[in-house]
């Protein structure tokens, strides 16, 4: 099933239930976290107390995107703010399953990210164990950059390994995906888009969501 995940980077923070009710009324399902540390990303955004605010203003899943370095010190406090879902770059975990273990122990779905210069192969061992794997189709650490085409066959690989492992991890796909990017990513596999800039404008959110998504049910239907 096609999910938007509006990541709320993009969004007015002095209006964000505002904000986050336009994307949910547009058909927005998940609500993406970008949590920036200034040193595995060259960006500081923010952490815990902006997830335990989102959680009374809204129902949806929170989908915590870790680009911190020592996700493990800061996975219990996120799961106690409320996320839903959290994600960790494999490139920060050199302990990668008992990382993932750690978020599911704490009843939170775990997902592992890899970056544009990171290869699908580093995470065969922890396939079975992911519910979700999220490909960045840009360098994180800022909304707004330009999609990297080379995610598109990242995903199509991922989709084909899930099929020869027999398995059932949803594939998410984060960075620049809008309107003119969306098609191929979901014919490739994607069903969890996250989009920010492409959702969060001035009096136009709701309507950028209905159009992101319309585009990517069709884009399903022709896969
Ligand atoms: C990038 C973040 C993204 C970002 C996406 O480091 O992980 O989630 O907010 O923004 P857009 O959709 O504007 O590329
Ligand atoms: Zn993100």
């Amino acid at each position: 099933m096609i999910e938007l995940a509006f990541s709320i980077l993009a969004s007015d923070f002095a209006h964000l239930a505002d904000e986050v009710a336009a994307a949910e009324r547009g058909g927005g399902t998940i609500v993406h976290v970008d949590v920036m540390d200034g040193h595995f990303v060259p960006n500081i955004t923010f952490g815990p107390p902006m997830v335990k605010a989102l959680r009374p203003i809204t129902k949806l899943p929170l989908d915590c995107h870790l680009m911190i370095e020592d996700p493990d010190a800061y996975i219990p406090v996120f799961a106690k703010a409320g996320a839903n879902m959290i994600s960790v770059h494999q490139e920060t975990c050199p302990n990668l399953h008992r990382t993932l273990q750690h978020i599911a122990e704490l009843n939170v779905l775990p997902g592992v990210v890899i970056n544009p210069a990171t290869p699908v192969e580093t995470l065969i061992e922890v396939l079975p164990m992911v519910n979700f794997v999220l490909v960045m189709s840009v360098n994180p650490g800022f909304g707004g950059q330009q999609f990297l085409p080379l995610a598109v066959g990242k995903i199509g690989h991922l989709a084909r390994l899930r099929r020869e492992m027999g398995l059932h991890f949803r594939i998410e796909v984060d960075g620049g995906v809008a309107h003119d990017t969306v098609a191929s990513v979901v014919h490739a596999g994607a069903e969890l888009l996250v989009a920010g800039s492409a959702v969060f404008e001035p009096g136009r959110t709701e309507q950028n969501a209905v159009e992101l998504l319309r585009l990517a049910r069709a884009a399903l239907l022709q896969a």
